[in-house]
């Protein structure tokens, strides 16, 4: 055990460095200039709690004020349990004696579980700030978005704010493997585990439920959906109580720990003959185990499935489907309120590339729209945002207008696998809009994927957003230090879908670099347009998977186009692209409701920025742009370059107005993406001219 006894200020790192700015991410709190520092501290004198029972949350919440108040500040509130100063803050629970009252009952109704209020009053003896949750958990979550306001500036003399999450889960998924590697991680290695054992550096572990807290996450699964032999034993007795113990921390902050497990389990750990689901024996050692885990962790989440994908075992093997899998382990953990999280991540991945009539893209629809209905009330099934695999553009899956009877959780991937790995610079939160926006007219029009995840359209009891995890042990936890707007963002559209990138990147880029105006202005710009950017150097107009195989980084535009997972652009001399109609394709496009399916199955409706990945065209083909194909693989490449030198270049002009050390960093990354985005460049560029035979418009150097 590492680290045991240290405050959580003095967390070290492998190398001995102590925590700095990039470390403390969203939690920085650098000190407000004085004007601002003027106008708050009148109110932050003093935290005043008021809570009725139990309310552990509280403390932390109070604690976190003190914290981050003392910091900006410059001098920490005093904490205490009677209001008697002129001006305060009152963080508490609505139901205690000091804050009932304080609304009426409509507003009263209007916050949930896990919301809040923050509200000035006024009255005739005293003034104050309340922070109030309906349950101590709201309160923290009311606490760190008052710190928020203060962090970016904003005025606290006549605060109404109503807040409640949109999502109920709002999950953090970790790809870690127990001997401490994180699968697609680029970031270091695992903050929870190492050699095949836990790592035991609490304190980090308690900052980053900290960060998680802070951004509205609550819950987290902390080991790689590939459950590896090590890790299937994670829910047997001699490892839950580690389990637990990283359980308490991330309780502290209101986050509730899930465990991915292996189906095959009854077998690899019980020594039973099968996993047969529907086995009375292996229902009731399923049933044990969940009764064990409870009893170590009462607030235990539940399971996070990989089944029957990419070979992992399911219920396949025994011929039943994935509802049987999935109400199988829902029913072990019902008596405990635990739910089931089984991802719909589910193809053939040994695929024969001259076959032509499989579509990699249908899988996941053809296998569970049928199971709809058929999951019990505590099974989520998790979605990945498009139809493949977290390509850099790709079409919203089909799956969220197609299940309506069932919970449904969006799955995004904060990790960069193939959007740049964190060398260079994709700030994914555009791209996630887009999917979170998208209208699958499951109910009619404005039938958002928002609305479906969160179930608020459906009407389903649960639903959610889960973000693959881009976190590591390195010091600034994601390595490009610009990539924490990646994890913040996510948790932000996770409480609240509706919010903008441009408010979501404003507030991000006040809080890590302060609010000088030149400096918002240059990051919030270079963030926006990062995705677009990084699109225009590798994937031109939805085609995917140009990549090496494997570790999936740089050019390699034939790298996955002959081999047997699915991942195919039938590029040839006359043309590219995937027919995925109705009339002549595989069919794809009719996955979708009348309204996006009629605009994707013609050419001529289709978006030009997904036209590859339903249509097969000549690279003559003139796009909506006016552009033949052929000119915009080549236009994009090379301004994609271009842009990518800008964004480096936008970078050096913040020199002397950011903190020496995150300058560099940044610096660097950013000098080594446009390396790497001309590498793309020309690759791409000179594959589609050699296989067209198509000379560039103007005459650029193509090899
Ligand atoms: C991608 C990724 C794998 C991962 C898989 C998944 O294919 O490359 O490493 O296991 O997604 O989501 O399960």
């Amino acid at each position: 055990m590492e680290n045991d006894n240290k405050t959580k200020n003095e967390t070290t790192f492998r190398n001995g460095e102590v925590p700095r700015d990039a470390y403390k991410a969203w939690l920085r709190y650098a000190p407000l200039n004085p004007d601002q520092a003027e106008e708050y501290a009148p109110w932050c004198g003093t935290v005043v709690a008021a809570f009725s029972g139990h309310a552990p949350l509280l403390a932390t919440a109070c604690e976190e004020l003190r914290d981050g108040i003392g910091s900006m500040l410059g001098r920490r509130p005093q904490e205490s349990r009677s209001s008697d100063s002129e001006r305060f803050l009152l963080v508490g629970t609505l139901d205690s004696a000091e804050l009932k009252g304080l609304m009426d009952e409509a507003d009263m109704e209007a916050v949930g579980d896990e919301g809040y209020v923050l509200r000035t009053v006024e009255q005739p003896e005293r003034r104050f700030i309340a922070i109030a949750g309906k349950t101590d958990k709201g309160a923290l979550y009311g606490a760190f978005h008052f710190l928020r306001l203060l962090q970016t500036g904003q005025r606290i003399r006549d605060l109404r704010v109503v807040e409640n999450p949109a999502g109920k889960l709002r999950m953090i998924d970790h790809w870690d493997n127990m001997d401490g590697s994180i699968e697609r991680g680029y970031a270091g290695r695992s903050v929870f585990f190492h050699h095949g054992a836990f790592l035991g550096n609490w304190n980090r572990i308690r900052d980053y439920a900290r960060m998680m807290a802070a951004v509205g996450l609550n819950a987290i699964s902390i080991n790689n959906v590939n459950v590896n032999e090590t890790a299937t034993r994670l829910i047997a007795p001699e490892l839950l109580p580690s389990v637990a113990k990283v359980a308490d921390v991330f309780r502290e902050y209101g986050v509730r720990l899930f465990l991915s497990i292996n189906f095959a389990s009854p077998i690899e750990l019980g020594g039973l003959t099968t996993a047969d689901p529907l086995d009375p024996q292996v229902r009731e050692w399923w049933a044990e185990r969940a009764t064990d885990v409870y009893r170590h962790i009462p607030d235990f989440g539940g399971f996070l499935v990989k089944a029957d994908s990419e070979f992992r075992p399911g219920p396949f093997t025994y011929g039943r489907d994935h509802a049987d899998g999935a109400n199988m382990l829902a029913e072990a953990l019902q008596p405990y309120d635990g739910v089931v999280i089984w991802r719909c991540f589910v193809y053939d991945c040994l695929q024969d590339w001259r076959d032509r009539s499989t579509d990699r893209a249908r899988a996941a629809y053809d296998h569970f729209r049928p199971l709809d209905g058929k999951f019990r009330e505590n099974v989520i099934l998790q979605i990945k945002n498009g139809p493949v695999d977290f390509q850099v553009r790709e079409p919203v899956s089909p799956l969220f207008g197609g299940m309506p009877l069932t919970n449904q959780v969006l799955e995004l991937q904060i990790t960069q696998e193939y959007t740049g790995q964190q060398r260079h610079l994709c700030y994914l939160v555009p791209q996630w809009k887009e999917a979170i926006d998208f209208d699958t007219y499951a109910l009619g029009e404005g039938s958002t994927v928002a609305g479906v995840a969160t179930g608020a359209l459906t009407d389903r009891p649960l639903g959610g957003f889960a973000g693959i995890a881009n976190i590591g042990d390195e010091p600034s936890w994601t390595g490009h230090i610009l990539a924490q707007a990646n994890y913040y963002g996510f948790g932000r559209l996770a409480w609240s879908p509706t919010l903008t990138s441009e408010q979501i990147t404003d507030e991000w880029v006040r809080i890590t670099f302060g609010n000088d105006p030149a400096v918002v202005e240059t990051i919030s710009r270079m963030l926006l347009d990062s995705w677009h950017i990084y699109e225009n150097y590798t994937s031109p107009l939805g085609i995917g998977w140009m990549v090496n195989p494997s570790h999936h980084y740089g050019p390699n535009v034939d790298g996955y186009e002959y081999s047997k997972w699915g991942t195919y652009h039938f590029a040839d001399n006359q043309g590219i692209g995937v027919n995925r109609t109705v009339s002549t394709g595989t069919g794809y496009a009719g996955q979708y409701h009348d309204v996006p399916a009629a605009r994707y199955e013609s050419v001529e409706s289709c978006p030009d920025e997904l036209l590859l990945f339903f249509h097969h065209v000549p690279y003559t083909h003139v796009l909506k742009s006016g552009k033949t194909v052929i000119q915009h693989i080549y236009d994009s490449h090379f301004e994609g370059f271009e842009q990518a030198e800008g964004l480096a270049e936008a970078w050096r002009g913040l020199e002397g107005k950011v903190d020496g050390d995150r300058y560099a960093s940044v610096l660097s990354r950013l000098q080594q993406q446009s390396k790497h985005a001309a590498e793309w460049r020309d690759v791409i560029n000179t594959y589609f001219y050699r296989k067209s035979g198509i000379s560039d418009a103007h005459n650029r150097t193509i090899y």
